[in-house]
């Protein structure tokens, strides 16, 4: 099994993600987020909100809505333009994004960037077949956005586009933003919210998706000062991953878009990526450098006044947009890469203890003896008051270990016999596998510290 297949197997097993709709053999490829994947979530989501929001004073965080208006899709180019090139095997019918099987015969890394008519001349040149061995058509446009009605009839008046991106939400919000909180230039608007999109190639488990999550912060500044702003946060996402995120240096790497690559307003275009061991480097945030083309595009499209009136020097523009647009299962697929260890005897989820689902797990040594599982039983309750705990009371103190290892648990608490007595508990640490004996006095403080000293 390479290492993407360890991950789904154990994700799947130990109750961290499941594919959607699985009783009905699964659907296009969705998946949900089971009780521990939901814990590593909501941990993953609060170091990202601590570090881009909490812990600044610029920026603010909105939760937009999945709808917007369909005008909106219009105004940012998405119904135009947001598409992939297709080709369609000619006897199965199935289709294909043009781009992945060009990378995949390893003719050229990017093609996203080509032409329909650059594609046919690749794919005649040579000889390029569908993953069944037929014949390809030509190349064709097909537009990304999920499209729907809203409201009692279905024709063209009641179409609506599920969000293809959740920065809209922040440029069309920004104005109100601006004005409802008094915010003064540079300033940036965070979010966290599901974008949809009707992607051929659905692979790599969470990698890519049709509905997935983003993580933006648009940050609004001066013109003028926009270089020095995009340079600071490409260091800020250097810092985020490495440092807070906890991945190691080596398995981070800059890649910069090519002109031809990037839209035609963006003065550059960074994605940061993550190494996702035998699938190589991938993308899993990008930092761009928008100009003001997107508050253009909205007061354009919307006939509103968006421009910011800096009194000091009595102007009004259109503020320039740095932006920092990351993928949240990606982050979260990246996290059980990074921390994914396999031992001798045990395969263990090492996560820096913020991102555990569970801080602490409690055991009575034995299920069978009322003593012990009433003075565990009330650690536990006690625990719970603090920490993320969870109990355990199967098998034997090796393969609870063990179990509690692989879900990423950093201390394992179990009351004995002498535990009626000298009123300790021996704790055990999942990195060392050291066990020492506390007592319950100040049982609290030991785990504290254990867990806060990163
Ligand atoms: N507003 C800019 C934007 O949407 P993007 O590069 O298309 O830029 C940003 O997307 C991030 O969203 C990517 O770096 C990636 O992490 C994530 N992403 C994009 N498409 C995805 C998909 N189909 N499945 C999972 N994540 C995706």
């Amino acid at each position: 099994m390479n290492m993407m297949e360890k991950i789904i197997a154990l994700c799947k097993r130990r109750g961290f993600v499941f594919p959607s709709s699985e009783i009905y053999g699964g659907f296009a490829a969705t998946y949900d987020f089971g009780p521990l994947g939901f814990l590593l979530k909501k941990n993953i989501e609060k170091a990202w909100r601590a570090w881009n929001v909490e812990m600044r004073d610029d920026v603010v965080e909105i939760e937009g809505a999945i709808f917007l208006h369909p005008k909106v899709w219009e105004a940012s180019g998405h119904v135009g333009g947001f598409s992939d090139l297709l080709v369609e095997d000619l006897k199965t019918h199935k289709r294909y994004r043009a781009d992945h099987l060009i990378e995949e015969a390893q003719i050229m890394d990017n093609a996203g960037m080509l032409k329909p008519d650059e594609v046919d001349g690749i794919i005649k040149k040579n000889n390029i077949k569908s993953p069944d061995g037929n014949a390809l058509s030509g190349a064709k446009r097909f537009n990304l956005l999920v499209k729907t009605h809203l409201g009692p009839v279905e024709d063209e008046t009641t179409v609506a586009y599920l969000k293809g991106e959740s920065c809209q939400n922040i440029y069309v919000d920004y104005k109100s933003v601006l004005d409802s909180m008094h915010l003064k230039l540079p300033f940036g608007i965070a979010q966290i919210g599901k974008a949809f999109r009707n992607e051929i190639t659905v692979k790599n488990f969470l990698f890519r998706t049709r509905e997935f999550e983003q993580m933006d912060v648009q940050y609004f500044c001066r013109p003028e000062d926009a270089d020095r702003y995009y340079e600071e946060w490409k260091e800020n996402r250097l810092q985020f991953y490495t440092q807070y995120m906890r991945f190691a240096p080596e398995h981070i790497h800059w890649r910069q878009h090519e002109a031809d690559e990037r839209a035609f307003y963006a003065k550059d275009a960074w994605d940061v990526e993550f190494q996702f061991a035998e699938m190589g480097f991938k993308e899993i945030e990008g930092v761009h450098h928008r100009g003001s083309y997107d508050l253009d595009q909205h007061s354009k499209f919307s006939g509103q006044d968006l421009r910011y009136f800096d009194q000091g020097k009595g102007e009004r523009f259109n503020p320039f947009i740095i932006e920092c647009s990351g993928g949240f299962n990606r982050l979260f697929l990246a996290t059980l890469f990074e921390f994914y260890r396999e031992e001798k005897e045990r395969t263990v989820l090492a996560f820096p203890p913020r991102f555990a689902p569970y801080k602490v797990a409690v055991f009575p040594l034995l299920k069978n003896k009322p003593q012990l599982v009433e003075k565990a039983r009330s650690i536990y309750q006690d625990l719970k008051k603090q920490f993320a705990v969870t109990w355990d009371e199967r098998g034997n103190i090796g393969k609870r270990y063990y179990a509690q290892d692989e879900i990423g648990t950093p201390l394992c608490v179990t009351v004995d016999f002498d535990s009626l007595e000298d009123h300790a508990v021996t704790v055990r640490d999942r990195d060392s596998m050291q066990q020492e004996r506390i007592s319950l006095v100040g049982l609290k403080e030991y785990i504290t510290k254990k867990l806060y000293a990163e």
